[in-house]
C-alpha cells in the first residue's frame, strides 16, 4: 500500500516542488491550502508534470480543526504529515506580529491536535535558519543555542519546542528542517516561485529584473563585515529541499522510536549578494541594474550552516550548484512572467 501524506501549504513554493518529488516516488497526497500565497494553479501542474492523479486538495485554512480534519478524512489513513503552510516574511512578522504568532505558532498547534485525535504523529516541519539570530561563530551547527531576533523566527522556534515536548510526552517522530535559503525552480519551467507584488527575497527580485518587470534590485547594505559587504546567505535549490522532505520522511517512517530530529538543510556554502547578481549574470549572459541602498531592518551579515548531520543521517546532501539554480529560475521566469496568475 502507498503511504498517504498530509501536505499543509502544498500550493506553494516549497510544497509544490515536494508534491512533485513525492508523488514521483509513488505516495499518494492530500494538500490543504488556503491560497493566502499561492494559487492551485501550481497543482494542476504538478499533476500534469507527474501524470499522476494521487494528488487530492482540500481548501482551507491549518487554523481550522474543521478543515484539517477534513483533508484527514477526504481519502485514506494518513501515514504522516509535511507542515509547510505558514508565514515567511521577515519584515512583515515585524509590522504584524500577532498575525504571525497565530498563523504559525497557532496552525501548528491545531494541526498537532488534529495528527493526535487520528493518531497520525510522524510530521517534518518547515522550520528556518534564522533561529540562529545574528551569529558570531560558523559554521552553524544544530546544537547551537536558537536566539531569534524577529517574530518569524520566534514563532519558528516556538513551534520547534511545542514538537518537542510532544516527542517527550507521546509516541511522536518529528523532524525540523532548518532551510537556509531555497531558491531556483524545477528544470521544466512549468512549477516555481510566484511572490505576490513586489518579492521580498532577493532570486525572485534578480529574475523580475532579469525579465524586466522591475528596472533595477536595491541591494540592501554594502558595509557589512563581509568579503564584498553585502549579506550572506546559503543558496540551495529547491528541487535538492523538495528532495531533503523525500529522504526524511522515509527515515521517520522507518523510526522505531519516538524522537525529534533538528537538521540544517543547506548546501554549507555562503554566497554574498554580490556573488549572487554576478553568477545569474554568468550563467544567463543577462545583465542585471543593481544599486545599493541602506540595510534592510532584521537582516543579518551572514547565515552558514553545516549540512554534516544531514548528510550523517539521512545521506542527504545538495547536488545542484549556484549556476543550476540560476538557469532553473530564470527558465520558469521567462516562461512565466507573472507567474501562475495569467498562464493557462
Ligand atoms: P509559500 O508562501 O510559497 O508557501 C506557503 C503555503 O502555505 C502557501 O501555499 C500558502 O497559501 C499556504 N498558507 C499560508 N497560510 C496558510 C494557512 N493559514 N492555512 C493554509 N495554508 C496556508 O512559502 P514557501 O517558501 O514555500 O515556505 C514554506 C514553509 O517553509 C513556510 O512555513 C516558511 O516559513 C518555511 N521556510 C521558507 C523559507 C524560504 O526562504 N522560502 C526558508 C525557511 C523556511
Ligand atoms: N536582499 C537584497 N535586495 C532584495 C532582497 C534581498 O539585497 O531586494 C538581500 C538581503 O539583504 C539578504 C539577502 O539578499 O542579505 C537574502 O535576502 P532574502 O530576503 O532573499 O532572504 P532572507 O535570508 O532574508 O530570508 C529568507 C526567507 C525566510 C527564511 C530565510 C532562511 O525570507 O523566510 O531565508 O534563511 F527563513
Amino acid at each position: 500500500m502507498p503511504r498517504r501524506v498530509l501536505i499543509t501549504g502544498g500550493a506553494g513554493f516549497i510544497g509544490s516542488h515536494t508534491a512533485l518529488v513525492l508523488l514521483e516516488q509513488g505516495y499518494e497526497l492530500v494538500v490543504l491550502d488556503n491560497f493566502d500565497n499561492s494559487s492551485p494553479e501550481a497543482l494542476e501542474r504538478v499533476k500534469e508534470l507527474t501524470g499522476s492523479n494521487s494528488l487530492d486538495f482540500v481548501e482551507g485554512d491549518v487554523r481550522d480543526l474543521d478543515a484539517v480534519n477534513r483533508a484527514f478524512d477526504c481519502g485514506g489513513p494518513i501515514d504522516g504529515v509535511i507542515h509547510f503552510a505558514g508565514l515567511k516574511a521577515v519584515g512583515e512578522s515585524v509590522a504584524d506580529p500577532l498575525r504571525y504568532w497565530d498563523v504559525n505558532l497557532n496552525g501548528s498547534r491545531v494541526l498537532a491536535a488534529a495528527m493526535e485525535q487520528h493518531q497520525c504523529r510522524t510530521l517534518v516541519f518547515s522550520s528556518t535558519s534564522t533561529v540562529y539570530g545574528e551569529p558570531e561563530v560558523f559554521p552553524l551547527h544544530e546544537q547551537m543555542p536558537t536566539a531569534p531576533v524577529h517574530p518569524y523566527a520566534q514563532t519558528k522556534c516556538a513551534v520547534e519546542q511545542m514538537l518537542g515536548a510532544l516527542c517527550r510526552s507521546r509516541d511522536w517522530r518529528v523532524a525540523c528542517l532548518r532551510y537556509f535559503n531555497p531558491v531556483g525552480a524545477h528544470p521544466s519551467g512549468r512549477i516555481g516561485e510566484d511572490p505576490l507584488g513586489i518579492p521580498n527575497n532577493l532570486f525572485p527580485f534578480i529574475t523580475q529584473v532579469a525579465s524586466g518587470r522591475r528596472d533595477k534590485l536595491r541591494i540592501f547594505g554594502q558595509d557589512y563585515p563581509t568579503h564584498d559587504g553585502t549579506g550572506i546567505r546559503d543558496y540551495l535549490h529547491v528541487m535538492d529541499l523538495a528532495e531533503a522532505h523525500s529522504v526524511t520522511l522515509g527515515h521517520l517512517f522507518q523510526a522505531t522510536a519516538p524522537h525529534q530530529l533538528t537538521l540544517n538543510i543547506g548546501t554549507g556554502y555562503g554566497l554574498s549578494v554580490l556573488d549572487v547578481v554576478h553568477g545569474f549574470e554568468q550563467a544567463t549572459g543577462l545583465p542585471i541594474a543593481y544599486e545599493f541602498v541602506e540595510r534592510r531592518p532584521g537582516d543579518v551579515p551572514k547565515l552558514e550552516g553545516c549540512p554534516q548531520k544531514a548528510k550523517d543521517i539521512l545521506g542527504w546532501s545538495a547536488q545542484r550548484d549556484l549556476a543550476q539554480m540560476c538557469r532553473d529560475g530564470w527558465a520558469w521566469q521567462q516562461a512565466n512572467p507573472m507567474g501562475y496568475r495569467t498562464n493557462p
